[in-house]
Parts: structure tokens; C-alpha cells; sequence
């Protein structure tokens, strides 16, 4: 594994906590200072109060006071590499913008696209 935020999101999600779906995440947020943030999947026993290893990742980073970001890593063991779910698509975009993601296995399989690509058209504060 050559690109250093791919390892962290795979070590971050060493700490999933997810005991329902046993789908464990990882991802790792970099910032424009080159500061890297780790989110994992934390699940609760009502379900719908889970949040994803992408949220848990920007919203350490925006409670730390960052607003600027490069790219996000988003870590799960599936063969067809697991992307954002619409909710984060949503998160990302309000506060990374138009950043590059990059999708990996702990297989060495790996994919990097832009945020744009997975969420098109989006709605934002430019409708407000
Ligand atoms: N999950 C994430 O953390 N990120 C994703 O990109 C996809 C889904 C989590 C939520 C839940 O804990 C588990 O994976 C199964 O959906």
C-alpha cells in the first residue's frame, strides 16, 4: 500500500465498531495542510443512529476547526471497492467540496475518482 492515506483509512478501520452489520470502515481525510483525520463506522442498536466512517471523519475534522480538504480514503474489505453512501455524498460535498476520493481494500485494490463524479448535481447553498 503506497499511498499513505489509504493506510490510514485501512488502520482506522481496525476500530469499526460494528457489531449489527460486521461491515467495518475506515477513512482517512486529508486536509490542505497535509493533516490527516480517521473516522471509522460506529453502529448503535437502534440502527439509524449509525454513523459512517466518512462522517465520523469530517466531523472530527470540522470540530477541530479545519475547513479546507484535499481527499478522503474510504477503507472496506468488498471486492467491488465500497464508495460514500448518499448521506456522506452529501456531508463531503457541503465541506470538502469537489475533493478527490479514494476508494481501497485491504487487498490492495484501489480506485480514485472526484466527489463530482459520485454526486452530480448536487444540492447545495447556492439553491438558498
Ligand atoms: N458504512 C460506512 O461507514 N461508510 C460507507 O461508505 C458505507 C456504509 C457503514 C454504515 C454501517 O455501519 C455499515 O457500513 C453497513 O452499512
Amino acid at each position: 500500500m503506497t499511498d499513505p492515506l489509504a493506510a490510514a483509512a485501512l488502520q482506522a478501520r481496525e476500530n469499526a465498531h460494528a457489531p449489527y452489520s460486521n461491515f467495518r470502515v475506515g477513512a482517512a481525510l486529508e486536509d490542505s495542510e497535509g493533516h490527516v483525520h480517521t473516522g471509522c463506522n460506529v453502529e448503535n442498536a437502534t440502527y439509524g443512529l449509525t454513523v459512517c466512517a466518512e462522517r465520523v471523519a469530517v466531523l472530527k475534522a470540522m470540530s477541530e476547526g479545519v475547513r479546507s480538504f484535499r481527499r478522503i480514503a474510504v477503507a472496506a474489505d468488498t471486492g467491488t471497492l465500497t464508495p460514500p453512501c448518499g448521506a456522506c455524498r452529501q456531508i463531503l460535498w457541503e465541506f470538502c467540496g469537489d475533493i478527490e476520493v479514494v476508494l481501497v481494500n485491504p487487498h490492495g485494490k484501489t480506485e480514485t475518482l472526484q466527489l463530482k463524479a459520485l454526486f452530480p448535481r448536487a444540492y447545495d447553498r447556492s439553491f438558498l
